[in-house]
């Protein structure tokens, strides 16, 4: 970049008449102009760092709580236009892989960019599913655990502990090692999320069956009982799988850029996507769907839906599956979410839920507080109608987003170990604080 731009470089960019792909900043503290090059619109925040007052400064840092405005990656999977409502995956748009793809083979389409050949996929398929076992010590972990323990819990121990299992994960920059673990990870974590909810219940676990399909299986592993063959039901195998495609990756949300901050101190892939899993745990992100069935649960009725937008607009209680921080629309994935609703309660009947949802969504979205602020139902505030029909707890709802996430956690995570800018995450502050001062001996202190 240059400091203050010079004279003949103005000269014939003016001549050339073409706008320069920089933006001229004057610090008025000192009158120095400076020229920052705009690349993608963008602009480096490094390129700040010359504008100090004092030579000795460190210079201009920029102040950004909770990434409102930063960009902290290049990323080429995912894209999301929020005031447009839309999503794609490597460039598919999100409707068309719901509608035509499954979710091994989105997965796939994350982790290598491509959509895949009969061929590679037949191959993904088989390696993923000849790693869907887990050690047998893991169920050790599970048993240790009280009856009543949330599943997320047990997921986030049991995935950090798989890194204890496989020690040549801490290879992260082996190809090789990379893709095995992805294969683990993506085959065993439906495993681990099934063991867990048959724990709470106090059930046999299930084992997988490799004839299924990864839905399937899941809910083989889930719901198996007494039957010699667990035959999922085709509707609910294919609203899982559509539920799983709608899930995979979100680009920089809140768990993703957990997995980049603690993978990019090379930590194995279990560490870094045990930690994602905790940071979607809350109820602000992967939580949230667990959180809107207590809040139409605690609504109750139609009827008490106004009461409840009220305490929303008095700053009270927050109506948990609205808003976004991307989405200043509809959130496509919760049009497609809508659907996959209908069907499944015609199967299952229909959740006596959805009427004070409906409700919730209808006034909302007339309504002034959340039209000026674009606030939208996103992919949250039907899941758990859906997850809640098809027999899961809520407590499961947020491992049932944990599942599919994975593929697009660790094709961010590969992506962040590949790309040559990157470093280990660390951020600057604005230290707010005492100044130096001298250590007084107890008895001294007031
Ligand atoms: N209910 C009521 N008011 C809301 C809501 C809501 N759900 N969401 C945002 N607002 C208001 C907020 O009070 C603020 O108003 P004001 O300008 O008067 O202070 C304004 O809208 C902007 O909100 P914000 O908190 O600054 O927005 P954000 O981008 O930081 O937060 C969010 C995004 C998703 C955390 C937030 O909308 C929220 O808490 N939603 C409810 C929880 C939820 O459904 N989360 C799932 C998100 S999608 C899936 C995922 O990421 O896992």
């Amino acid at each position: 970049m240059n400091p203050v731009q010079s004279p003949l470089k103005a000269k014939n960019a003016e001549a050339s008449n073409t706008p320069r792909e920089t933006i001229t900043l004057t610090d008025n503290r000192t009158g120095k102009t400076y020229e920052i090059p705009i690349t993608h619109g963008t602009i480096h925040a490094t390129d700040l760092r010359q504008i100090k007052v004092d030579a000795a400064e460190f210079g201009m840092i920029s102040y950004d709580p909770a990434y409102n405005n930063t960009a902290s990656c290049t990323s080429r999977i995912t894209f999301i236009d929020g005031d447009a409502g839309i999503l794609r995956y490597r460039g598919y748009p999100i409707e068309e892989l719901a509608e035509k793809s499954t979710y091994l083979e989105t997965a796939y389409l994350l982790l290598h960019g491509e959509l895949p050949t009969r061929t590679q996929l037949d191959d993904w398929i088989w390696h993923v599913t000849h790693h869907t076992f887990i050690h047998e010590s893991i169920k050790k972990f599970l048993d240790g655990f009280h009856y009543d323990a949330h599943p997320m819990g047990m997921m986030i121990s049991t995935i950090a502990a798989l890194s204890t299992f496989y020690p040549e994960a801490k290879r992260i920059f082996d190809p090789e090692s990379r893709k095995k673990q992805t294969w683990r990870l993506i085959g065993k974590m439906p495993t681990l999320a099934a063991f867990a909810y048959r724990h709470s219940l106090g059930m046999p676990f299930a084992y997988p069956d490799n004839d299924l399909s990864y839905p399937g299986n899941f809910l083989n592993m889930l719901f198996r009982t007494t039957e010699l063959k667990y035959r999922p039901n085709p509707t609910l195998e294919r609203a899982l799988d559509v539920l799983f495609i709608l899930h995979a990756d979100h680009e920089q949300n809140c768990s993703t850029s957990i997995i980049r901050g603690v993978g990019s101190s090379h930590a194995d892939p279990y560490s870094a996507t045990a930690a994602a899993t905790a940071a979607l745990y809350g109820p602000l992100h992967g939580g949230a769907n667990e959180e809107v069935l207590r809040m139409l649960t605690e609504i109750g009725s139609v009827q008490k839906v106004p009461e409840y937008i009220k305490r929303v607009k008095a700053g009270e209680v927050r109506l948990m599956g609205f808003g976004h921080r991307v989405y200043k629309n509809y959130d496509p994935r919760a049009r497609i979410i809508k659907n996959v609703a209908y069907e499944v309660f015609e199967l299952m009947g229909k959740n006596p839920l959805l009427e004070i949802a409906l409700e919730c969504e209808r006034i909302a979205l007339a309504d002034d507080y959340f039209v000026k602020r674009k606030l939208y139902p996103n992919v949250d505030f039907y899941t758990g109608l859906i997850y809640q029909s098809m027999g899961f707890p809520t407590t499961m709802f947020p491992v049932l987003f944990a599942i599919p996430r994975t593929s697009g956690w660790i094709a961010q995570w590969e992506e962040m170990l590949l790309d040559s800018e990157q470093k280990i995450a660390r951020p600057r502050q604005i230290y707010l604080g005492q100044p130096t001062r001298a250590y007084l001996p107890i008895d001294e202190r007031g």
